[in-house]
């Protein structure tokens, strides 16, 4: 049954009254060392929409500045955001795509329907050397998703010995088109949403298929691939266990997908929603804390210790597409929630630690939940969700410091709760600590009081992503709504720092 927010709400007053002080204790000296893998802040781009044409690459004959055909502006933002990890070239888009039709000349390039995304023409002039390049370029690990689908055995082997192999035919193959040496390709997916645009197979054919694709996958030259098997949707809890039997002993680790979508009939606008609505994302984004915690007990039962990773290699918000724009391209904006939403996530993600060893936002540039907005006319823009990013990069290969946070928790609609604050703590190479902190409450400023340890004489600064409305968000040729701003709501007292945290706020604050 539905119940609104407003009633929740007043239901549990009596609690908001008490609420007055809420404690995040940091665990500084945890008995387990463990990283918080930089691949968490992976990116994700597919041949969908603008995300690759018009958002990566314009080419090198384009009026819009650009570096030997990547777009100058998108690559400077992607630059300063450190991308760990990329994901290409799907997506459904990738167990439809045969990598040959990416490489030689550009002319000689076919042109293809994109018959999973709107069925827009490409002429294939980004491929394997464009995108691998870039992510040299990036400083970031390619992550490639093969084509089990539509594909073969015989062409997904030759894709990687194509890209990794020093000798041989394929490798005189990719030197003659102007790559001599090999690049470093670690992450290999062999296939995506098998059980859907993937070939639509059950868990137990699927695994057949990669036993078969995976043994073809060779490792040449020092390079070592990474298989990552194609894993579950959301509840899909069948599915992660079918695999984890039949083939967890071939895999390094298995996938999962989760939107922030609660009516994949009507999704909602990006920018044009109600407070209840508001909620409602919220409440399914928190939801993947107990979906991956399932996932991850079903993998503990025959990986106990822990050597298959999970990789979320699919999350964020998915909203109607922007009126008047094409329904396949999905292409939408993104206000002072997605913002929320991410900073929520991040703070789940933290505490698995252990097990996801990958996350990728949908996706990097123009679709979806992106980092990045561009337009025709040499435009681009920076959303909430960047900033977030921004922001949290602090966290990549950190030492996870646990915190235990006394928040409550209120209901939110569709039979759903949220915390009042969400946290997570980490320390980085250097020692400084940061904590960041989510309040997703949409009227109620919080005190939070954070318990640290030998405080004194360390030097403190905090930064904050808020806005007046939590619709606000950054548009073309107008100053920036939303983005990354000095923050002075704390004091000191002893070993504790007392923070006033601002309502539809993410806080990070660094303790040197
Ligand atoms: O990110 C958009 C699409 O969502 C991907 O192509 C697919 O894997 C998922 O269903």
């Amino acid at each position: 049954m539905k119940r609104t927010f407003t009633i929740a709400l007043a239901a549990l007053m009596p609690l908001f009254l008490n609420a007055q002080n809420i404690t995040v204790r940091v665990e500084t000296d945890p008995m387990e060392k463990q990283i918080i893998a930089k691949e968490l802040y992976g990116q994700f781009s597919e041949h969908l929409g603008s995300c690759i044409y018009g958002g990566l690459w314009v080419g090198p004959d384009s009026n819009i500045p650009n570096i030997n055909g990547y777009r100058k502006d998108v690559f400077e933002a992607l630059k300063e955001l450190k991308v760990p990890v990329m994901r290409w070239p799907g997506g459904c888009f990738a167990d439809d795509y045969h990598w040959r039709d990416g490489i030689g000349p550009q002319a000689n390039r076919p042109h293809i329907v994109n018959n999973n995304w709107g069925g827009t023409l490409e002429d294939n002039s980004f491929g394997t050397h464009e995108f691998l390049n870039l992510c040299e370029m990036l400083d970031c690990e390619p992550y490639i998703s093969g084509n089990v689908g539509s594909g073969t055995v015989e062409e997904m082997s030759k894709w990687v010995e194509y890209m990794t192999a020093a000798n041989g035919h394929m490798a005189d193959e990719r030197a003659a088109n102007g790559r001599k040496e090999p690049w470093k390709v670690k992450y290999f997916g062999i296939g995506n949403e098998a059980w859907g645009c993937g070939g639509n197979m059950t868990a137990e054919y699927y695994s057949n298929q990669y036993r078969a694709f995976s043994t073809y996958l060779r490792d040449y030259h020092g390079n070592k691939l990474y298989k990552i098997a194609s894993g579950a949707s959301d509840y899909d809890y069948d599915w992660t266990e079918t695999l984890m039997k039949a083939i967890g002993n071939k895999m390094d680790g298995v996938s999962l997908h989760y939107y922030s979508v609660n009516n994949w009939n009507d999704k909602g606008s990006a920018t044009n929603f109600t407070d209840d609505e508001y909620y409602e994302i919220i409440g399914k984004t928190l939801e993947v804390e107990p979906v991956i915690a399932r996932h991850c007990a079903i993998m503990d039962s025959v990986d106990p210790q822990k050597k298959i990773g999970l990789l979320l290699d699919e999350w964020g918000t998915w909203f109607n597409v922007e009126p008047g724009t094409n329904p396949g391209h999905l292409y939408q904006q993104n206000t002072m929630r997605d913002a929320i939403v991410a900073g929520l996530n991040f703070n789940i993600f933290h505490r698995y630690t252990d097990r996801l060893k990958m996350a990728n936002i949908a996706q990097v540039v123009n679709v979806l939940q992106a980092m990045l907005l561009t337009n025709a006319e040499g435009q681009m823009i920076k959303t909430p969700t960047y900033y977030v990013f921004k922001m949290y990069n602090v966290h990549q290969d950190a030492q996870y410091l646990p915190v235990s946070c006394n928040a409550e928790s209120v209901a939110t609609p569709l039979d759903r709760t949220m915390p009042l604050v969400s946290a997570t703590a980490s320390r980085d190479a250097q020692g400084d600590i940061h904590v960041s902190l989510v309040n997703p409450d949409l009227k109620k400023d919080q005190k939070v009081t954070v318990e640290l340890s030998a405080l004194k004489g360390k030097a403190i600064s905090g930064e904050i992503i808020t806005a007046k409305d939590i619709h606000a968000y950054n548009d073309f040729g107008k100053a920036e709504s939303v983005n990354i701003q000095n923050f002075k709501g704390f004091k000191v007292k002893g070993d504790n720092v007392e923070i006033e945290l601002p309502a539809k706020s993410v806080v990070t604050i660094t303790i040197k």
